[in-house]
């Protein structure tokens, strides 16, 4: 098997995912494992090279993350980032400072000597944030560069093979950090850049026409990005064996079914099975207000309508899942080797229900490197390019009761504000816009009568991957435009407000 790759030890940083997005940037396949990993398995994976991920503990304290023994005598090339350097030193017989001054943000790299990691570079600006450094240096160890605050910043064994550094080269803020990595994954560990998007695709068809064989593949498609890649690719792979359904919830956005419908049998001449189930969802969450509440119907209502329309094809012994990288792990798996599978709400439990097994082709991916496969396999770039929807839909943007009249206004409220953030060439700066109806009225006056109707609140952030966000700063000629059109346009609504809540303390979705 392609060996060519790196293998990420997380330690519990909350950069690990940037080092592995860094490395395939760089266009070598990384993935990341906890810091626990066996040798055998470390072993079997084979990679060309380790890196060492930080991590906010001592390496010194009592629950302190440690690898197996005998990680630096495999003959692979390691790099550790601050713990991982620490680690280095720690489990080699250097010192580490506990009493060090503390030291984050922005310092200057001075390099003393020339040497494979940090070359090409001259002193540069780094990125630090750690408590401990290193006191003094393992046998066969060199320093190669230092800061004012860190006379042992980067050090190396270059016989072995073995680098550490006190700084973060993954974070922007290190300029050419990228370099730096760069010259380790493919100047010490010799990895050629075989990682990209079509080279991706090739491997994946390879490993989803031996594990499916003759079955067939069920999937769900719910017009996100992910499921919608996800279906393009197996369809490519297996071709008729592959059977889509598309659950109508009656809480999509306006004409959503419509144009995924349009856009499969248009792009990719494939069909999918449209089931209409806004009844049965409707029914079931007249009169429902808590959130947890409408969350659950909704994700029972999709297993009973997914189960029933999955029957029909009983020759299907696999459900196809557009599951995510950050879904898979967690940057905390140094808490313990198991992983987090965020429950997909739309088929959880099906596959135990059905004997179904699961393939999940993009396990490895983060959310834009699916959009670059995406695009790689022919999927617009304005389908590729759209934010993110929530499987319950606008059951969780309509606060309290959901009617059909209730989602005729939000459908239409959120549709003109969409429009305005794409006329204004906003649409791509933002990871999410919606807009929410609450169940609040309040006093107007239109013409020359007085209103008494709903609150609409427009919500925009910026986000990496939605476990974080920023409210989006837009501009106010562009609100004023929105709120224009919506009091103007959409019967229901009396007054428009701007939601400026970040993520944490706010939830991107308002339920
Ligand atoms: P919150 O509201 O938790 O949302 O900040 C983070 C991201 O997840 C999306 N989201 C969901 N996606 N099923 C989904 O497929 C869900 O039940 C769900 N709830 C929230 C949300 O839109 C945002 O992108």
């Amino acid at each position: 098997m392609n060996n060519e790759k790196i293998l990420i030890l997380d330690f519990g940083s909350q950069y690990t995912q940037i080092i592995a997005r860094k490395v395939r940037e760089i266009g070598v396949y990384a993935e990341i494992h906890p810091f626990s990993i066996k040798k055998e398995k470390l072993l079997e994976i084979n990679p060309k090279g380790i890196i060492l991920s930080g991590g906010p503990n001592s390496v010194y304290g009592e629950q302190a993350p440690h690898p197996f023994d005998d990680i630096f005598n495999l003959g692979i090339p390691v790099l550790g980032i601050c713990y991982g350097l620490q680690l280095i030193a720690y489990l080699q017989n250097g010192i580490v400072d506990k009493s060090a001054h503390r030291e984050y943000g922005r310092a200057d790299l001075i390099i003393d000597k020339e040497n494979e990691l940090l070359s090409g570079l001259n002193s540069m600006q780094v990125w630090m944030s750690h408590g401990d450094s290193l006191k003094s240096l393992p046998a066969g160890f060199e320093v190669i560069a230092h800061t004012n605050n860190s006379p042992i910043c980067a050090i190396q064994n270059s016989l072995k093979k073995i680098y550490g550094v006190q700084f973060h080269p993954e974070v922007h803020h290190s300029i050419d950090g990228k370099t730096i990595l760069s010259n380790f994954v493919r100047n010490i560990c010799g990895c050629t850049e075989t990682w990209s998007a079509s080279s991706f695709i090739d491997e994946s068809i390879r490993k989803i026409r031996e594990q499916v064989g003759d079955g067939e593949v069920i999937c769900a498609l719910s017009g996100g990005v992910d499921s919608t890649v996800l279906a393009v690719l197996l369809h490519k792979a297996i071709g008729d064996k592959l059977h889509c359904m598309h659950i109508d919830t009656g809480l999509m956005r306006m004409n959503e079914s419509e144009k995924l419908m349009d856009l499969f049998k248009q792009n990719f001449n494939m069909s999918i099975e449209l089931i209409n189930g806004s009844d049965k969802f409707l029914g079931r969450l007249s009169g429902v207000t808590d959130p947890e509440q409408k969350r659950k119907i909704i994700g029972k209502s999709f297993i009973d309508l997914f189960d029933v329309g999955a029957k029909r094809f009983n020759n299907a012994k696999w459900l196809a899942q557009g599951t995510l990288y950050p879904d898979v792990i967690e940057s905390v798996s140094v808490k313990g080797p198991s992983v987090v599978i965020k429950s997909h709400h739309n088929v959880g439990g099906l596959p135990e229900k059905m004997g179904l097994k699961l393939i999940e082709p993009f396990r490895e991916l983060f959310k834009d490197e699916v959009r670059a496969v995406g695009r790689e396999l022919g999927v617009p770039d304005w389908f590729v390019k759209r934010h993110p929807f929530p499987g319950p839909g606008l059951a969780i943007r309509i606060l309290g009761e959901i009617t059909p009249e209730r989602i005729d206004v939000v459908q239409k409220a959120d549709a003109i504000y969409i429009e305005e953030i794409r006329n204004a060439g906003l649409y791509d700066d933002i990871w999410q816009a919606f807009a929410v109806l609450l169940p609040i009225q309040s006093v107007g006056v239109m013409g020359d009568e007085r209103t008494y109707e709903n609150t609409c609140v427009l919500r925009a952030v910026t986000s990496v991957d939605g476990m974080t966000a920023d409210w989006f700063p837009m501009p106010y000629d562009v609100l004023s435009r929105m709120s224009n059109r919506i009091i103007n346009e959409v019967r229901g609504i009396n007054r428009v407000v701007y939601d400026i809540t970040s993520k944490p303390p706010g939830t991107i979705e308002w339920e």
